[in-house]
């Protein structure tokens, strides 16, 4: 298991830039590619409250938007002394784009857990059962 305090320290960064005006939550999400680049996210929250958008799914769709689509792992950042976990949506797109990848969280301090997807979404729907 790699060291991820790079991908920790870009999602801290990227947490700086949440919209979370609404719940006062702020959250930075780091994706790491393949080929070592890191494409970063934060939550971007809307007065109608449910078009907010997660950081992590905000770094999943930037990333891919690029034309990248091979993922190693993800770092979750936010201000709590509990790992803060992705939210069900979120575990459901990063499955489908990212497979069983390895999800870090952690607080501005340190890291707080760290779980591969599949443990976080046991018994996933998928393209498998639609035959593709
Ligand atoms: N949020 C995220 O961005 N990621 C998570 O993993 C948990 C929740 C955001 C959504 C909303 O803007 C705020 O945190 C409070 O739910």
């Amino acid at each position: 298991m790699g060291s991820s305090e790079v991908l920790v320290a870009a999602a801290r960064a990227a947490r700086e830039h949440a919209r979370a005006p609404y719940s006062g939550f702020k959250v930075g999400a780091a994706l790491e590619c393949a080929d070592g680049t890191i494409v970063t996210g934060c939550n971007i929250e809307n007065a109608t409250y449910g078009l907010t958008v997660c950081a992590e799914r905000v770094a999943l769709l930037k990333a891919l938007s690029e034309g990248r689509g091979q993922f190693v792992r993800i770092a979750v950042v936010a201000d709590t002394v509990a790992p803060t976990p992705p939210c069900g949506p979120c575990r459901q797109l990063l499955w489908e784009y990212c497979g069983d990848i390895a999800v870090v969280m952690a607080n501005l301090e340190h890291e707080t857990a760290r779980h591969q997807l599949a443990t976080l979404l046991p018994m996933p729907f998928d393209r498998s059962f639609l035959g593709k």
